[in-house]
């Protein structure tokens, strides 16, 4: 009895500690930053209705598929196509989720650096007692300030180095467990009062009614560019953490279980951000930094604001720090597996060259404003644009492609038949992987490329 016990205790335990780490680094400024400011955008509902659609059907069963290759291979994103793609040319998928890792980290942690300097503000209580247009004044000084932007950017980048140099994100993984519930249960307190804010009926649905006319190949392809993003898939994160997962445990409840955890905490930010934009009057389409608009106008008047703001903050930066880890990690994992560069000399050097690669990003709503790529977007608009929309589901269909055509039958059933798992949904899995989900990121990215016409 005893020893059942403990069994049993043991893998619930290793379970758990795997769902965390890896919804540790889903969730995170996607959810609380990127998701509402995007649905903003592209007009709420009908936006959040096709996002949903993008976890079901592709986020979903390309994390499956990531975990597949990682748990198979037990290596890194490049070591695993290399062992597993028999042939060389697959190694440029890892090879693609190497730089998206590096790129993505290098605009990420200049938001990451936005966060601390509100970590900075609350601390200070300045929002206490400010007006809506007041705080937005703020965000907007932050703007214009290139050295404050470019400091804290190093500053949060150098946390993420020291804590991957020292290999000590295991540990951190721990205070995953207490911190993630307690960012949801301040979520949820926040979204009590957003509920009960006079612009709740107005926000509830913006984000919920689904108004088609707004909808263009664009807004599409960013929804599921925002799954990607906000799942971690299309560069090989889950592939590296599936590779530490031990064999007995399910991928496909795993994969449930982290998706549902993500989703839940977009929506719930969705639900604290909008009724705020619509009792203050602010922009749902304000852009980046809706999310630093809104939250603080209400630290402004809620009673114990200051108390509230400075730890909201801090757990946000946390969540924040648990995603970039996870990026940093799978650059750095690569220079230790197939270089032999120690931990310390692989992060500090990759930590280093991000770092410096951020800066225009940094300096992109200021001294390079004028410098637009693309569209009128500026650099930072633009990388993330191009990672989230193009090299992340650019990723995400290879591994799909990969995972339902040249891995064999036998070697995806065994990795999620375990336990005597259910065959039908193995079947409906990878009639998925094989058909659904590379058709879909195929045509949307097509149809946004212009090479069709729907
Ligand atoms: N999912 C994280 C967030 O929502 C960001 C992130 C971490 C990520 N690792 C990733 C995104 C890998 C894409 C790929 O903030």
């Amino acid at each position: 009895m005893e020893l059942k016990n403990n069994k049993s205790r043991e893998l619930w335990i290793s379970k758990i500690g795997f769902i965390f780490a890896a919804a540790g680094s889903a969730i995170g400024l996607g959810n609380l930053w990127r998701f509402p400011y995007v649905t903003g955008m592209h007009g709420g509902g009908a936006f959040v209705l096709i996002y949903l659609l993008s976890i079901i059907a592709i986020g979903f069963p390309i994390m499956m598929a990531e975990f597949v290759i990682g748990r198979r291979t037990r290596r890194n994103p490049v070591g695993a196509f290399a062992e597993l793609g028999k042939k060389k040319g697959w190694q440029l998928v890892g090879w693609l989720g190497l730089a998206t890792g590096f790129i993505l980290l290098s605009y990420y942690s200049v938001v990451g650096g936005w966060i601390l300097d509100y970590l900075l503000k609350s601390f200070r209580g300045l929002f206490h007692g400010k007006s809506p247009s007041e705080i937005s004044g703020m965000f907007d000084m932050l703007m214009k300030n290139p050295m404050r932007q470019v400091f804290f950017h190093a500053l949060f980048l150098v946390s993420v180095t020291y804590i991957v140099s020292r290999g000590i994100h295991k540990g951190i993984e721990l205070w995953n467990k207490i911190l993630m519930p307690l960012l949801f249960g301040m979520l949820l307190l926040l979204m009590v009062n957003s509920l009960f804010s006079s612009g709740a009926r107005e926000g509830l649905k913006f984000l919920f009614c689904p108004d088609f006319s707004k909808i263009t190949a664009a807004s599409i392809l960013e929804a599921m560019g925002q799954a990607f993003f906000s799942l971690s898939l299309g560069l090989g994160t889950m592939i590296t953490y599936g590779s530490y997962l031990r064999r007995d445990v399910s991928l496909m409840s795993s994969a449930t279980e982290i998706c549902a955890l993500d989703t839940m905490v977009a929506l719930v930010g969705g639900i604290v951000i909008f009724p705020i934009v619509f009792t203050y009057g602010l922009a749902p389409s304000a852009g980046p930094g809706l999310f630093f608009v809104t939250l603080p106008v209400v630290f402004s008047v809620l009673p114990g604001g200051r108390i509230v703001a400075f730890f909201f903050f801090l757990i946000v930066t946390f969540a924040a720090i648990t995603s970039a880890i996870s990026m940093l990690e799978l650059v750095v994992s690569y220079f230790i597996d197939e270089r032999r560069w120690t931990r310390k000399k692989a992060s500090i050097i990759m930590g280093f060259a991000i770092f410096l690669f951020g800066v225009p990003s940094a300096l992109s709503f200021n001294i390079l404003k004028d410098v637009t790529l693309i569209k009128e977007m500026n650099i930072f608009s633009f990388l993330d644009f191009l990672v989230t929309n193009y090299m992340l589901p650019i990723g995400g269909l290879l591994i799909a492609i990969f995972c339902g055509w040249f891995l064999s039958r036998k070697e995806s059933l065994d990795e999620i038949r375990v336990l005597g798992g259910n065959i039908i949904v193995y079947r409906f899995w990878r009639f998925i992987i094989r058909y659904v989900t590379p058709f879909a990121v195929f045509l949307v990215l097509s149809w946004k490329a212009g090479i069709i016409a729907i």
